[in-house]
């Protein structure tokens, strides 16, 4: 391999085709050159959705493909899993808040759904609600809220996991609603909830505050209902049968 080639690849940032040109067979210079193309974008491609899986912070590594889709979810007329797992949704800018009893998959689906949508190239970031709220009251006491709000500028998809599980400061709520207007027609936001929309106010003392939170989430969401029992406590149960 010459230093030449090396160099010309550098400055063309082609990251693959020096370690790739001497394993791809030649048949006629059009069917190499576009082989050796296809390869480098896979590649970079492939690099991408990792650095992203690692960007993106999830807590587990559940993928859609181990999710089993059991008739316990109940999906809103104009979305069904198919259309769900194409993940348009991101594409259009839609929110998603999946809301039911504990157990019931809902941190798994989101989890799957993010790690897809880092493969195919989309920025996403996974917190989980109170997480995110200490972090937000850290940045607002030490006066770096702007620069903590920069850092979504070019995500594509924010997941919010246990929305409603602990209750929020003044500070955290107010900076909360300052993201999620700025996310809002902007981004997808994904939430799940124990919840139902009617007591969100619970996390928040301010109602007002709550309503035109609630009112930008749910304007362009699909709101997805987990039935049925908990998967913890069924495989608990039957771990004690067997
Ligand atoms: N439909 C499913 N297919 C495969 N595994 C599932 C499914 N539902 C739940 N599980 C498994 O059951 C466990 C609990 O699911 P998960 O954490 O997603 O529940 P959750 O709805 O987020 O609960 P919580 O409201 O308490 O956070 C996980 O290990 C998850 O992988
Ligand atoms: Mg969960």
């Amino acid at each position: 391999m010459s230093d030449i080639l090396r160099k010309r690849c550098k400055s063309l940032r082609l990251a693959y085709v020096a370690d790739l040109y001497e394993k791809i067979p030649f048949e006629n210079p059009e069917q190499y050159v576009t082989a050796l193309l296809e390869q480098e974008l896979e590649l970079r491609e492939l690099a991408r959705g990792e650095r992203n899986l690692k960007k993106a912070k999830f807590i587990n590594e559940k993928e859609l493909e181990t999710y089993q889709w059991n008739g316990h979810i109940r999906f809103p007329p104009q979305l069904d899993q198919k259309e769900l797992e194409s993940l348009a949704f991101i594409q259009q800018k839609q929110n998603v808040v999946l809301s039911g009893s504990p157990g019931t998959g809902k941190t798994h689906l989101v989890t799957g759904l993010g790690r897809k949508a880092c493969r195919n190239g989309y920025e996403v970031r996974f917190y989980r609600v109170a997480d995110l709220m200490a972090l937000l009251e850290k940045h607002w006491r030490e006066g770096r809220f702007e620069s903590f709000r920069r850092k979504f500028d070019k995500v594509d998809m924010i997941i919010l996991d246990e929305m409603g599980y602990v209750p929020f400061s003044k500070e955290g709520a107010e900076c909360l609603f300052q993201l999620i207007s700025d996310w809002y027609e902007r981004r997808s936001l994904v939430i799940t909830s124990n919840l139902e929309f009617s007591q969100w106010n619970r996390m928040f003392i301010d109602s007002r505050l709550t309503a035109a939170l609630v009112d930008r989430v749910i304007h362009h969401a699909h709101v997805l209902s987990f039935t049925g029992d908990s998967y913890r406590v069924n495989h608990a149960l039957s771990m004690r049968n067997n």
